[in-house]
């Protein structure tokens, strides 16, 4: 595993560097209107910056989640929506950097084992760079929304008959042997664009630190991307207090609870067989782990994990909050949930959860939640889940009359 290691010689003050990432906003070129690129001076490996392969991502909104609040046991609850960025995920931030980095080394094709969004993301920077694109996904596994972006974005996509991880050993092995140049998070490149997912929520903190930030884990970049970012506005003086991590994983597909559940082990077990309705989120072997072992301890981080039916239910009442997502970014309300619950994290603390995905990603999933189709095929045998706050499309006649009845109106 490799980092990308600055010697920070920043000719403005914390206050003064504050005001740059602020004013850029106003800006109309490229560079400013990007909410990577507008925090450049944390991630300054581009000497040309003429040559950064940019979709304006980032600037993602901060939403308050009263009904989420509620649902979880919070007093308030706000939500950073990375799905608000070109291709819905906030995959975007750190692709931004990483094909900007691969067009820097002179590489013409690019490559990624996904599970979808960073297969989509790639697919539409590379095209933007004029690169050939290799997605590797697992057969069958990759929701509609996102299969149908890389397709679109023109990127070869190669369907796996195998899962995740399986795809990932593969396209590693691969970019060893071959001119490909591998956009997993793995690539220290794709972590510098998704440290400024942090740095953004800080500055619509007003820069005051929240209690804990709160995101769905699975290859663990993002939070490797997380902890990274928290650790050097500290050592900038962005921010004087570190917030604490939650990251939260699907109970089918959670080796990294396991291991920070087993306080005596050392070493990460892969889960051989992952499962769960969250795709996104499917891996049983994360690559990043390390790091995100290290973000722990930088940030006094806890790990959760949550069941397939609280994150069905989590996801539905984020949409009644009129924000919505995919179901990866759903483990995120209900870990908090467990975690009020459990009194790790107190009513009154000021929480920032991550959603990670667009809800348009997997329409599938929520169509089959509303409509109680939702179940999860395992080892043969069919577990359901209820469609606990489902909201089912009624069907009536074309007829005026008719409609009143029905709908009591
Ligand atoms: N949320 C969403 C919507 C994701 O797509 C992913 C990862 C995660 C959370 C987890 O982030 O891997 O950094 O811990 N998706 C990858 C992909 C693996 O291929 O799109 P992580």
């Amino acid at each position: 595993m490799l980092d990308v290691a600055y010697d920070f010689n920043l000719a403005s003050a914390p206050d003064e560097l504050k005001g740059t990432f602020n004013q850029r906003r106003a800006e109309h070129n490229d560079l400013d209107r990007s909410g990577v690129w507008r925090f450049r001076e944390l991630l300054p490996f581009v000497d040309d910056l003429s040559r950064v392969v940019t979709l304006a991502e980032g600037n993602t909104p901060i939403y308050e989640a009263p009904r989420s609040a509620e649902y979880a046991g919070l007093d308030k609850l706000r939500f950073k929506h990375q799905g608000m960025n070109p291709t819905g995920s906030f995959k975007d931030n750190g692709m931004t950097t990483g094909v900007t980095q691969a067009s820097l080394l002179g590489a013409t094709a690019v490559a990624c084992a996904s599970t979808g969004n960073t297969s989509a993301s790639m697919a539409a920077y590379a095209a933007r760079a004029g690169m050939r694109a290799f997605v590797f996904i697992p057969a069958g596994e990759v929701a509609y929304g996102k299969l149908s972006q890389s397709l679109e974005y023109g990127a070869m996509v190669v369907e796996i008959e195998g899962n995740f991880d399986d795809a990932m050993r593969l396209v590693r092995e691969l970019a060893d042997e071959t001119d490909l140049y591998l956009l997993n998070s793995i690539n220290p490149f794709r972590l510098e664009g998704q440290k400024t997912i942090v740095v953004e929520m800080l500055e619509q903190c007003s820069w005051r630190t929240p209690d804990w930030i709160v995101l769905p884990a699975g290859n663990l970049g993002n939070m490797s991307a997380c902890g990274k970012a928290l650790h050097e506005m500290v050592e900038l003086r962005l921010i004087e207090r570190v917030p604490r991590l939650a990251v939260i994983q699907a109970e089918g597909a959670a080796p990294f609870y396991d291991l920070w559940a087993a306080s005596s082990e050392t070493e990460l077990h892969a889960v051989e067989h992952p499962v769960t309705l969250a795709t996104a989120i499917r891996i049983g072997n994360p690559v990043s782990w390390k790091k995100a072992r290290r973000a722990l301890e930088w940030t006094n981080g806890v790990v959760e994990r949550a069941s397939e039916q609280e994150i069905a239910d989590a996801k539905a009442i984020i949409g009644r909050d009129g924000i919505g997502c995919e179901p990866a970014s759903a483990t995120t309300l209900a870990g908090i949930k467990r975690l009020t619950a459990s009194g790790v994290i107190d009513a009154s603390e000021d929480v920032v959860a991550i959603l990670t995905g667009n809800l348009l990603k997997d329409p599938t999933y929520t169509i089959d939640y509303h409509t109680g189709k939702l179940g999860l095929n395992e080892d043969g045998a069919r577990r359901e889940i209820d469609g606990t706050f489902a909201n089912r499309p009624i069907r009536l006649a074309a007829d005026k009359e008719q409609i009143k009845r029905g709908l009591g109106i």
